[in-house]
């Protein structure tokens, strides 16, 4: 089929290489004229598992291509997605412009039915709002079908999730323009649910609450974890053998960060607001958030006491590892908190340093977790790359000035840790939950 994505950022980009990948004529419009000309010379503008070698393979083949002219893109295709950034504004409400810029230009463009499909993460309304802008702008009086197709990809995994979707969700007012969407993706296959437009985008926002919701109360039972001498990880692991339950997302750490979680579960609570509701769930899982991101300043407190003229390396700046996205990643707020109290921060992450300069230029940036740990008081982990799993422990103790390590993802062994000499705190593993030296 011929396709046309706009917005080409984590979500655009992913899709429009797979679906490139999968025979269809793909044309990627994104009004950055910086981000088209790098991909217009093969640069992938971010870290993602895969992407480069398929978009080589689609640009090759002529399936793939990059425009900053949207109605190049309407033109070539009879599917039209979105896939532009909804962040948050500062009351917690979801900032649509770029949506509606986009169908505001699909429709000055449209000269032909068109099916568009909304994979932005919007709040329930949207695929009429979006149908409302595009029946005012049209210049030419033909059809169109607005679709409500939430995206589910993770960052690190976004190719492999973009081709084995646990899940499609379809949300339209015509089933025929379902079905064509349906038939695009039957290659990936996933289930494929049928619903009405508004249930499918609060699909996605009610998923989102449900998995930052599972983080924080994992978090929560961590932190008793540490009061009565149990142990998270095996508690976790005790809860996840139920099948209702299931493993996932039962890691207590430092709390959940990223592009999506916390705007978007900041996006849900105003809905409700704005409805006269409370979601008291949902808010409470946000404060439990908040705190647990500066859990592991506080055990660092617990170490050095004033954290004053003290040196602390950061180990992991990505909101989770496999990816550069920094976006409302732990780390930032660990990092300032330091710094607010007269602290001084050095860090290294294997891809997200050029990301985490732009917003954090007083940090001392260092090539790798040795090199952070020379001359550091104490280190955090923040996160859990496999490069920090796999760290020669003896040699990075041997660096620091003082042994304090903070694991804020429960990566290593207790006993080991305290073996080697370090003063250890970790998340809600009992005793080692709290300082333990040697
Ligand atoms: N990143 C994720 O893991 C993820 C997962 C699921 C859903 N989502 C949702 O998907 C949407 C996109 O997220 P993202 O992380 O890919 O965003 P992003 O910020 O990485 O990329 C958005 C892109 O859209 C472009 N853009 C903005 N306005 C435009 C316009 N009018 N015309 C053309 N291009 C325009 C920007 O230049 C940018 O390149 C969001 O609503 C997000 O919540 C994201």
């Amino acid at each position: 089929m011929k396709l046309c994505i706009i917005g080409t950022g984590y979500v655009g980009f992913t899709t429009g290489v797979c679906l490139a990948y999968l025979g269809n004529n793909v044309v990627c419009v994104d009004k950055d004229m910086k981000r088209v000309g790098m991909l217009r010379k093969g640069i992938v503008p971010i870290h993602e598992k895969g992407l480069g070698e398929l978009m080589g393979q689609g640009v090759s083949a002529g399936r793939l291509q990059f425009t900053t002219d949207l109605c190049y893109g309407v033109a070539n295709s009879e599917i039209i997605f979105i896939t532009v950034g909804t962040p948050s504004l500062p009351d917690g409400d979801v900032d649509m412009t770029a949506v509606y810029e986009a169908a505001e230009g699909i429709a000055e463009c449209m000269d032909d039915y068109r099916i568009i499909v909304n994979k932005s993460t919007v709040p329930v309304g949207t695929q009429k709002m979006v149908t409302g802008i595009i029946s005012e702008r049209l210049k030419k009086d033909v059809g169109f079908d607005v679709l409500s197709n939430p995206e589910f990809l993770r960052e690190g995994t976004a190719v492999f999730d973009t081709m084995h979707p646990d899940r499609v969700v379809i949300g339209a007012d015509n089933p025929e323009a379902a079905g064509v969407l349906a038939r695009l993706y039957k290659p990936m296959g996933g289930k494929v649910l049928f619903t009405d437009p508004e249930s499918a985008e609060m699909i996605k926002y009610a998923s989102n609450a449900f998995l930052a919701t599972k983080i924080s109360f994992i978090n929560e039972i961590a932190n008793l974890c540490e009061k009565v001498g149990a142990d998270v990880t095996k508690v976790a692991l005790g809860m996840g053998l139920d099948s209702r339950i299931s493993p996932h997302f039962l890691k207590a750490g430092a709390g959940y960060g990223g592009s999506c979680f916390p705007k978007d579960i900041r996006a849900l609570i105003k809905t409700a607001e704005k409805n006269g509701y409370r979601l008291k769930i949902v808010e409470s899982a946000v404060e439990v958030n908040r705190d647990q991101r500066l859990r592991p300043v506080e055990k660092l407190k617990m170490s050095l006491g004033s954290l004053n003229g003290k040196t602390v390396g950061i180990l992991g700046l990505s909101f989770k590892p496999d990816t550069d996205d920094i976006r409302e990643a732990p780390s930032l707020d660990i990092i300032r908190e330091i710094i607010g109290q007269g602290g001084r921060v050095k860090a290294c992450d294997p891809v997200a340093v050029s990301n985490a300069r732009k917003m954090l230029p007083e940090v001392k940036y260092c090539d790798d977790a040795y090199s952070t740990a020379e001359g550091a008081d104490a280190l955090i982990l923040v996160t859990e790359w496999q490069q920090y799993k796999d760290l020669d422990l003896k040699k990075l103790k041997s660096l620091m000035k003082r042994p304090v390590f903070i694991d804020g993802r429960n990566v290593y062994d207790p006993d080991a840790m305290t073996g080697l000499g370090f003063e250890y705190h970790c998340i809600g593993r009992g005793n080692s939950g709290r300082v333990r030296k040697k």
